[in-house]
């Protein structure tokens, strides 16, 4: 074990995702089994900078690992962003005696931990948003519950445009990545997917490919398009205008962040918070856990934010060819 390290703290930040309860359960119990003496901080780094910190138990974990949401709750604090607010965070730590922070929280969230270490704070991220839009790691806690759960709404929607024989516009979450509409696209079966990665805003295209799926004999049609286009309203009374076919857009929005975690990502949570401990252990900090190429891992802090990644091709393309 690394002898230095007696207290450690965790905080959860920037948009809530399902499974960030069942991470800090795992960093919880697992640091407490390491012997480290484990403090929750509460609202992210706003509570960090108010010293909204307390010491947990392994009873402070009981009960939530099956709940969506963050008991730690979240936010997006301004001041933490500042370089005044990042010296005043570090000098924080101090106080509180705080050896190492973990944070559970997207890539926003990690910047401002790659802050902390360049001020002297020994940090660990670990991967949680529904937007799974981290470059350095293939999946982020959250994004399997987020699509199970567009999916399932989607299939309603589906549902009732069937019966009615009109166009739905759905818009799913993921801010400037397609990763969760893609999926869902592929999942619900959508006639159009529409993803910041590859749209090209060519409006007259996309109403000729829905009146030439009526030709072929579709009387509804799904296009789910992705948050980082938006304006689904307004598309939809243009889709409407160009094609002569009853269009409605629905907006999923923060249904999409919330509920019980699936399965996949309990587990997941489960394992990236142990390891992060097993890390300190081993003496390694300033890292992001990840899952790269099927293997839990940890990267470099300025390495992991210097990394870029792309909806993968392969997702386009199966739903080009199946839609
Ligand atoms: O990062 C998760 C996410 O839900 C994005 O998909 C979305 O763009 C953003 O958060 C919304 O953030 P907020 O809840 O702060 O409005």
């Amino acid at each position: 074990m690394s002898t230095d390290i007696k207290t450690i703290a965790v905080l959860t930040s920037g948009g809530d995702s399902p499974g960030m309860n069942a991470c800090a359960r795992a960093v919880i119990r697992a640091g407490i089994a390491a012997g480290y003496k484990v403090k929750g901080i509460q609202r992210g780094y706003a509570g960090l900078l108010e010293e909204d910190i307390t010491e947990l138990t392994s009873r402070s974990a009981a009960d939530i690992l099956s709940r969506g949401g963050t008991f730690l709750y979240t936010s997006r604090s301004r001041r933490f962003a500042t370089p005044e607010g990042l010296d005043a965070a570090a000098k924080i730590c101090r106080k509180h005696e705080i050896d190492a922070l973990i944070v559970i929280g997207g890539d926003g969230s990690f910047k401002g931990a790659r802050e902390l270490a360049g001020r002297g704070v020994r940090v660990i991220g670990i991967p949680g948003t529904i937007d799974l839009d981290i470059a350095c790691t293939d999946y982020t806690i959250g994004f399997d519950t987020a699509v199970n759960t567009a999916m399932d709404a989607i299939d309603k929607v589906r549902d009732t445009s069937t019966s009615h024989e009109r166009c739905s516009i759905i818009e799913v979450m993921g801010r400037n990545a397609g990763w969760i509409a893609v999926c869902c696209g592929i999942a619900n079966g959508a006639e159009e997917i529409l993803v910041p990665e590859n749209y090209d805003y060519d409006e007259q295209k996309l109403a000729d490919q829905i009146l030439d799926a009526k030709q072929r004999g579709k009387t509804r049609f799904i296009i789910v398009n992705a948050e980082g286009i938006g304006h689904s309203t307004s598309l939809a009374k243009r889709i409407e205008a160009a094609t002569g076919i009853e269009t409605r857009a629905t907006i999923l929005g923060y249904l999409q962040r919330g509920g019980n975690p699936t399965a996949r990502d309990r587990v997941m949570a489960s394992v990236m918070g142990v390891k992060a401990i097993e890390v300190l252990k081993e003496g390694r900090y300033d890292r992001i856990i990840a899952f790269k190429d099927g293997k839990y891992v940890d990267i470099d802090i300025n390495e992991a934010l210097e990394m870029q990644k792309d909806l993968d091709d392969i997702y386009l393309k199966t739903a080009a060819v199946l839609n």
